[in-house]
């Protein structure tokens, strides 16, 4: 599917982004004070949301990437998850906080959750700046959410449309897509 004309709407302000990064920083600092968490962000939408938040962090933590991968015809997941990048680091008897950007159908988390309690860290919990409650087709918890959003094509601050637009500063939805080419 190739996208010919499209266009955008704000949703949440570059501003509003900040506001709610520190928010969540701020919940971090308080809960996760001596026990040096350890981020694992899920690239490749997340990988902002990471920058900014692990930067509002006062209390000792790491960071670590992996990556899934789940096709995507056009807008809708084909709900098979699976892992391009695994972690380097041991996650033995650790804190493990994920970082997302969205938790949508829940099946990238529940797919990421699963896989990482096989290492038996000592905890597992999850930041995720957007969550499209609505979407849900499996039940997953999401310990830390920024915004509840309504279930709308978003793009920006990290997030992409057939890898564009991941550099807004803003989250924005995607309308007017026209002349799709299927
Ligand atoms: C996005 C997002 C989440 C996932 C959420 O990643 O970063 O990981 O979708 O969707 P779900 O709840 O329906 O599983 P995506 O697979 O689009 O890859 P990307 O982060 O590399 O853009």
């Amino acid at each position: 599917m190739k996208i010919l004309e499209s266009s955008y709407e704000v949703m949440i302000t570059s501003q509003e982004i900040q506001k709610k990064v520190i928010y969540l920083a701020d919940l971090i600092n308080e809960d996760y004070k001596d026990k040096n968490p350890i981020l694992v962000c899920n690239l490749k939408g997340a990988f902002i949301f990471l920058s900014d938040f692990c930067r509002c962090l006062t209390i000792p933590h790491e960071v670590d990437f992996m990556s899934t991968s789940s096709y995507k015809k056009g807008m809708e997941t084909s709900g098979i998850v699976r892992i391009v990048k695994d972690l380097k680091t041991n996650i033995i008897g650790r804190n493990v906080l994920i970082i997302e950007d969205i938790v949508d159908t829940g099946l990238t988390l529940n797919y990421i959750k699963k896989f990482l309690a096989l290492h038996n860290p000592l905890s597992i919990r999850v930041v995720s700046l957007l969550n499209k409650k609505d979407r849900r087709k499996i039940e997953v918890d999401v310990d830390y959410i920024g915004f509840e959003i309504p279930d709308k094509f978003i793009i920006g601050y990290g997030l992409d449309y057939e890898e564009k637009y991941r550099g807004l500063k803003y989250i924005a939805e995607l309308i007017d897509i026209k002349n799709m080419d299927k």
